[in-house]
């Protein structure tokens, strides 16, 4: 049986750390993203290092028509896959996507729309094989609206919420969902950002996710300390946190 992860915005800086960690554990990969060159420089270092297999292609995520055909390239080229991680994502611009909604668009669609597209096919391939897992990285984010980043923070939202139905209706063909959600991280998504706190490095997130599939955990903040910061957040209650500056 193939032990192929496959690993969606695998140019990610946490999607490289967790790549690096299957592939550490013997996994083979298929890295997807758009930028194909830098796809075969990631996919040359692991081979190196770690002597697995690593294979690549291209995936959009919001080129939606062509998941279904991405999906059974991968698996043919990988001869089945054991587990997919739904690493890619975009910030996008807050302040331009409150005046234009093409750009609130966009970063709807590279969070939950393209997340959900993938899935889909990941979904149906994994429940008819009855065995597999499906990580998607959400965000803290998600968890509370803000006035700063509402709109990445309702698509991460909703994502979490897609991965919990999923896991719902997976759990009986056996197939294990775990939905990530990371506070801070140093990566280019946030570089340069003001107002960052309790900042973690990617390599610890990546180790820590890969970690997590050893465990029983369903959703997973990493570091562990976002749970309880999130449960502070949580507690606010809405006509006091519609006041606050966030
Ligand atoms: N950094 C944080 O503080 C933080 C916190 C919570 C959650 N997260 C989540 O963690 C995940 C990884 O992010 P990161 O921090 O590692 O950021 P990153 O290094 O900026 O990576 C973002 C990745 O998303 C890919 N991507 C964007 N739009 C895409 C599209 N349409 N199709 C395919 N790939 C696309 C990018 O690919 P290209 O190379 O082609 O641009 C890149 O690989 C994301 O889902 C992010 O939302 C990050």
């Amino acid at each position: 049986m193939s032990d192929a992860v496959l690993v969606l915005g695998a140019t990610s800086a946490i999607a490289r750390a967790a790549a690096s960690a299957f592939a550490e554990k013997g996994h083979s990969l298929y890295l997807a993203g758009r930028d194909t060159d830098e796809l075969q420089r990631i996919a040359s270092d692991l081979e190196i290092r770690h002597q697995v297999e690593v294979k690549f292609g291209q995936f959009d995520a919001e080129k939606y028509r062509e998941h279904s055909q991405f999906l059974q390239r991968a698996v043919r080229e990988m001869d089945g896959l054991e587990g997919v991680l739904v690493a890619f994502g975009d910030v996008g611009h807050h302040q331009k996507a409150m005046e234009d909604f093409e750009e609130e668009e966009k970063i709807i669609n590279r969070n939950f729309t393209g997340a959900c597209s993938i899935i889909h096919q990941c979904a149906n391939y994994f429940s008819k094989k009855r065995s597999g897992f499906i990580i998607g990285i959400s965000s803290v984010a998600g968890d509370r609206g803000r006035q700063s980043n509402y709109i990445y923070g309702s698509a991460k939202g909703a994502f979490a919420l897609y991965l919990q139905g999923l896991r719902n209706r997976l759990y009986p063909q056996g197939v294990r969902v775990l939905t990530i959600k990371p506070g801070f991280v140093d990566t280019p998504m946030t570089f340069g950002k003001p107002g960052l706190f309790l900042v973690a490095s990617p390599e610890y997130v990546g180790r820590k996710i890969v970690k997590a599939l050893s465990k029983s955990s369903d959703v997973v903040y990493l570091p562990g300390f976002w749970r309880y910061i999130m449960m502070v957040i949580n507690s606010i209650p809405e006509c006091i946190f519609k006041r606050l500056k966030l």
